[in-house]
């Protein structure tokens, strides 16, 4: 038995659905980085999940190998940590078809990401995309997390998972623990660059709309001074500056201080003054990520290696879940699992 067996366990995925932006980065994976004192924590690239659109099979390996990559240069730590590829653990898939059977039609429909993926075309979409949050609640159930740390964005589906996990229990007898949101207000939100009232986001074409975690001291600078501001010169904040609300939220986060002190700072600077000290701070928080994710891709068979060692891991705990699931659900038990029924 581990040392960390009483701890409280978090999980959390991302999709390598796309480069990793400031958004994945304030909204989430720096947050994954801090928990790891404090919880036993299961970080998973979500193959399955970038699926659910259009993709193309070399892309996706090889972008799946970077984000792994990229995850550990951000701070993820294997030694502590458990990070691993979805697609790698059988049970994911497996639980989720079971909690499709639990899901009801109205509460998928209902989900604002299917609504806004699918552009209105519900008829030929993929039927994964409908059943995507699923798929989710799988991913965290199966380690019965306690705590998922997510942008704001992921709130329905984190709702949507507890929902299920209550009816499963209540059906067929206390199995999952029911997970909380951990949605950290500043920066649950970052907004894109060139267009602030849409989320800063992986999919997006424009590469002015976001921030790369790769993105070289050049290109933040570039980047930032593109960046659209609203009309007035002062540097605030604002139900009708959602620009400066962003940028100046980006500031305050990376400077680890809040939006007020920022504008007190910069009162009086105008914008020129203050994007340069924005693409500054970004360029010095972003520097020891970049370094550290040149030097992980010099190596990717060690990547590849801490990944699947993460995916034994995982598995070990995903399995005996999956057998108290068969178990209570009246399937037989898997062949290698020895496991003798409801316990
Ligand atoms: P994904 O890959 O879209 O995003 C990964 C994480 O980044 C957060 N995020 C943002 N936060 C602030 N501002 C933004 N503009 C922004 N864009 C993205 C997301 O909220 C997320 O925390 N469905 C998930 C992946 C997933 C998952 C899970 C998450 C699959 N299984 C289980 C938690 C638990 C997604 O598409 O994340």
């Amino acid at each position: 038995m581990s040392s960390d067996e009483g701890m409280q366990r978090v999980f959390s995925g991302i999709q390598p659905d796309g480069e990793l932006h400031l958004g994945n980065y304030l909204g989430a994976v720096r947050h994954w980085v801090g928990l790891q004192e404090s919880y036993r924590c299961f970080f998973c690239i979500v193959d399955l999940h970038a699926m659910t659109l259009p993709w193309d099979p070399a892309a996706l390996s090889e972008t799946t190998l970077k984000t792994g990559a990229l995850l550990l240069a951000c701070g993820v730590d294997p030694a502590r940590s458990i990070l691993f590829v979805q697609s790698e653990v059988g049970e994911h898939p497996e639980l989720a078809w079971v909690l499709s059977c639990v899901a009801r039609m109205g509460e998928l429909r209902r989900m604002v990401q299917f609504k806004e993926k699918s552009k209105g075309e519900t008829e030929s979409v993929g039927v994964g995309l409908f059943t995507y949050p699923v798929l989710q609640a799988a991913d965290v159930l199966l380690y019965r997390a306690h705590a998922v740390p997510v942008g704001e964005d992921q709130r329905q589906h984190i709702e949507l998972m507890r929902d299920l996990a209550v009816r499963f229990n209540s059906t067929f007898g206390d199995t999952f623990t029911v997970p909380q949101p951990l949605i950290s207000p500043a920066g649950a939100r970052i907004m894109s660059l060139d267009e602030p009232t849409q989320k800063m986001s992986k999919s997006s074409p424009r590469p002015g709309s976001k921030i790369l975690l790769v993105d070289s001291p050049d290109t933040i600078l570039k980047k930032v001074r593109s960046a659209v501001t609203d009309s007035g010169r002062e540097v605030a904040a604002g139900d009708d500056k959602p620009a400066l609300t962003n940028l100046l939220t980006i500031f305050s986060v990376v400077d680890g201080t809040d939006v007020p002190a920022v504008e007190r700072r910069f009162a009086g600077s105008g914008y020129g003054a203050f994007k340069t000290a924005l693409a500054e701070a970004l360029i010095e928080r972003l520097a020891p990520i970049r370094n550290r994710y040149g030097d992980l891709l010099a190596d990717p068979a060690e990547t590849r290696r801490l990944l699947s060692a993460g995916a034994a891991r995982a598995a070990e705990v995903a399995g005996p879940t999956m057998d108290e699931v068969r178990a209570r659900t009246g399937l037989v038990p898997r062949r290698s699992s020895g496991a003798a029924g409801v316990p």
